[in-house]
Parts: C-alpha cells; sequence; structure tokens
C-alpha cells in the first residue's frame, strides 16, 4: 500500500500516512462556506473539531457503527483508518433546511414527514451537483448495492447521534456523513462530525456553522457548548 507521509490536504484538514493501515489528520482553525468562498481562520476551531469528531465517533462505534476512528491526539489531530474515500456528500435530514428549502421549498425547521437521504457530488467548481442512485451507478461512482448500504447506515448513524443531542435537550436537523472503504472493502463512516457538518439547534438557538454562513456572530463561543455536551462521551 501507499507508505508514509502527507496524503492530502483539504479546506479544514490534512490527512497524512503513518503506516499502511492508519493516517493522522490534522485539523485547521479554517472556516469555508460556499464552496470556499468565504474563508476565514479562527483561533481553536481544529480543536475543537477534532475533539467533537472523535468523541461522536468513538460514541457511534460503541453502538455498532464502523467508523475511521481510531484516537484522538490532542490538541486538534485524530488517528485513523486509512480509506479510500467515497466523493460523496450524504445528507440525512429530519428537517428542512438549507439547501432542502432552497431546492423544494417549506420552512426552515419543519419537519420531514421520514428522514430523508440525498447525496451530493463533492466538486465545488460544479457546486456539488445533487445525485440520484442512477447517477451513481451510471457514473460509476458507487454501484446499487453499496449506495443502499449507505443509505442504511447513514440513517442509523444519524438516528443515533440525534437521540444522544435529545437527551442534551439539542435538535439535530440534519448532518452531512463521508464514507470510504477499508482495504477489506468494508463501508466506513470516515472524515468529521461536528458542527461544521450539522444543523444543531437548542430553543430556536443556532449551535452550527450557519452562525458563520449568516453572519450572526461568533460560531466559536456556540461549538465550545457543543464540545462541553460531547465531552460527556468518555474516550
Ligand atoms: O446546505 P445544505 O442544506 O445542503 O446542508 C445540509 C447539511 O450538510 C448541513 O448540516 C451542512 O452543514 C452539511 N454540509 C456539509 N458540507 C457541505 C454541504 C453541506 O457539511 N459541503
Amino acid at each position: 500500500m501507499g507508505g508514509v507521509g502527507f496524503l492530502y490536504e483539504g479546506k479544514t484538514k490534512i490527512v497524512e500516512a503513518i503506516d499502511d493501515d492508519s493516517v493522522i489528520l490534522t485539523f485547521k482553525d479554517d472556516i469555508t462556506a460556499g464552496d470556499g468562498a468565504k474563508h476565514d481562520v479562527m483561533q481553536k476551531k481544529g480543536q475543537m473539531c477534532s475533539e467533537i469528531t472523535s468523541r461522536l465517533m468513538h460514541y457511534l462505534n460503541t453502538k455498532g457503527v464502523y467508523t475511521m476512528f481510531m484516537n484522538y491526539v490532542p490538541p486538534n489531530k485524530i488517528r485513523a483508518r486509512k480509506l479510500k474515500m467515497i466523493p460523496l456528500e450524504v445528507i440525512v435530514r429530519f428537517k428542512k433546511a438549507g439547501s432542502f428549502v432552497r431546492r423544494y421549498g417549506g420552512q426552515e425547521g419543519e419537519d420531514l414527514q421520514s428522514p430523508l437521504v440525498e447525496f451530493t457530488y463533492k466538486s465545488d467548481v460544479m457546486h456539488d451537483p445533487l445525485m440520484c442512485i442512477e447517477h451513481l451507478e451510471v457514473l460509476g461512482i458507487v454501484d446499487r448495492n453499496t449506495a443502499l448500504k449507505v443509505i442504511e447506515s447513514a440513517k442509523e448513524s444519524a438516528k443515533l447521534l440525534k437521540e444522544f443531542f435529545e437527551i442534551h435537550n439539542f435538535e439535530l436537523w440534519d448532518i452531512k456523513f463521508e464514507y470510504g472503504t477499508d482495504s477489506e472493502g468494508n463501508i466506513c463512516l470516515g472524515d468529521e462530525i461536528s458542527p461544521d457538518t450539522m444543523r444543531l439547534r437548542k430553543a430556536g438557538e443556532i449551535f452550527d456553522k450557519d452562525i458563520y454562513r449568516r453572519d450572526l456572530g461568533n460560531p466559536m463561543e456556540k461549538y465550545e457548548v457543543v464540545l462541553g455536551v460531547c465531552q460527556s462521551i468518555l474516550l
């Protein structure tokens, strides 16, 4: 396999191989929106998002979900299983918001009658186009069977996280997951789970990246609150 060293740098993370089976993800302090059109650097963001991701993925592991998470390496790194990433964002929605409302109408925060899974193709230049299973098959991104497995896994992970946040009186409106395959071809949850990748609300207040997208103040104060909730999950 690939050996040791730098593999990839994205908008918010750096990936380095440490051996044939694992990588170190370094979470940067960068925050972006609008396919990278808006960009800032916020102190402690990498630290908070890596710790939140570590604790939430560990939580999912304890519930039987196969995730990339191996260890949290404070302050801002995660040792993770090496995956071949599938270039898709898998969004699970419980309530209408964001691009769903722009595409299909309705009010922000309105319930969907059942959880909805959407696939978008990861491409800033194409603005992450929405894809149905037929697109995934015809474009050779994943086969139907893999797509169906990803849908089930995403629904289950989102439900577990929704239930976790409900205990702390937060509402999980929607969440984005990314998947890869391990060296044996198993589908594994990768990337990040943080206020950057979900909509999290409490009593009408916003605790996620919409604060940044909509210029509503300092998002890091709210990320800190989410971190506090996640610290109830012991590593
Ligand atoms: O913008 P949209 O409504 O499609 O976002 C749905 C969910 O997916 C939100 O929680 C958002 O933060 C997340 N998302 C993401 N990365 C993207 C697009 C959306 O984490 N590139």
